[in-house]
């Protein structure tokens, strides 16, 4: 997987913030929708930032941009300040001139009853948008991608998984106690996010261990970033802590 190297997280993320703004203002001038595919967590906030910037000192306009989130918390409702939803508009669409009809989040306020259902339509409706064009993605230092925890499948798609303990520990930050966390979260399969046509994985700080293993290790489904060594159009984008353990 190639792999860009930063000073630090600031310059990583206005460097992926400029590959974004690029192909959005390519996708303008061909008269095309821009189909992305948005984490949250930690990591993407700075980059988030850095396209409001963008948008609010250089022009660029997010009206051909459509979004689909990788994941969300279940069972949450999307007004918690928890919520994906709730981050995604407090880091980037209140700021932005996004249609909010072109955002997509999985909705982590459905009856189960209707659960399936739901993933099968976030499928059809990525499908519908004529595909992710590009995938930003974090990583969980067990190797998650998305919510796919270690195990998931390759063919895996839109679906309710149970978050592992570390996951749900190390998220317990937005949350009063480890208990409020939920324990089961909708996520995007490895499958959808290996369907885009470009990955871009951010990774700072403390996450050398995974970064490495993920990069340089076997192909494996217990390391769930590892599979993105067959994705033909992936780059990690890194900091110097997060890149100390590659060779
Ligand atoms: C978030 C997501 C997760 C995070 C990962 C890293 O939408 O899909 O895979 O990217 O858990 O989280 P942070 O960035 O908080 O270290």
């Amino acid at each position: 997987i190639p792999c860009e190297i930063f000073g630090n997280s600031k310059e990583g993320s206005r460097y992926v913030a400029r590959e974004i703004a690029d192909l959005i203002k390519q996708k303008q001038a061909q008269g095309q929708k821009c189909v992305l595919g948005l984490a949250t967590g930690s990591t993407p906030i700075t980059m988030y930032a850095e396209l409001v910037r963008l948008h609010k000192e250089e022009g660029l306009s997010f009206s051909n941009v459509v979004t689909f989130n990788l994941d969300e918390y279940y069972p949450l409702q999307k007004d918690a300040f928890q919520s994906y939803w709730s981050f995604m508009h407090r880091h980037l669409f209140n700021h932005v001139d996004i249609d909010a009809a072109n955002i997509h989040i999985p909705n982590g306020s459905l009856p189960k009853s209707e659960v399936k259902n739901h993933c099968l339509q976030y499928e059809q409706m990525i499908a519908d948008a004529g595909g992710i064009d590009l995938q930003v993605l974090g990583i969980g230092n067990n190797g998650h991608i998305g919510f796919n925890e270690p195990g998931a499948s390759i063919f895996s798609k839109t679906r309710l998984i149970n978050l592992e303990n570390s996951t749900r520990i190390a998220n317990a930050r937005d949350f009063q106690n480890i208990a409020r966390v939920p324990r089961l979260a909708l996520t995007m399969g490895i499958s959808t996010i290996m369907n885009a046509k470009r990955v871009i994985l951010m990774a700072w700080g403390l996450k050398a261990p995974i970064v490495a293993k993920s990069v340089e290790g076997h192909v494996t489904d217990q390391v769930p970033a590892s599979i993105l060594q067959q994705h033909n159009s992936c780059t990690f984008v890194l900091d110097e802590l997060s890149a100390a353990e590659l060779t």
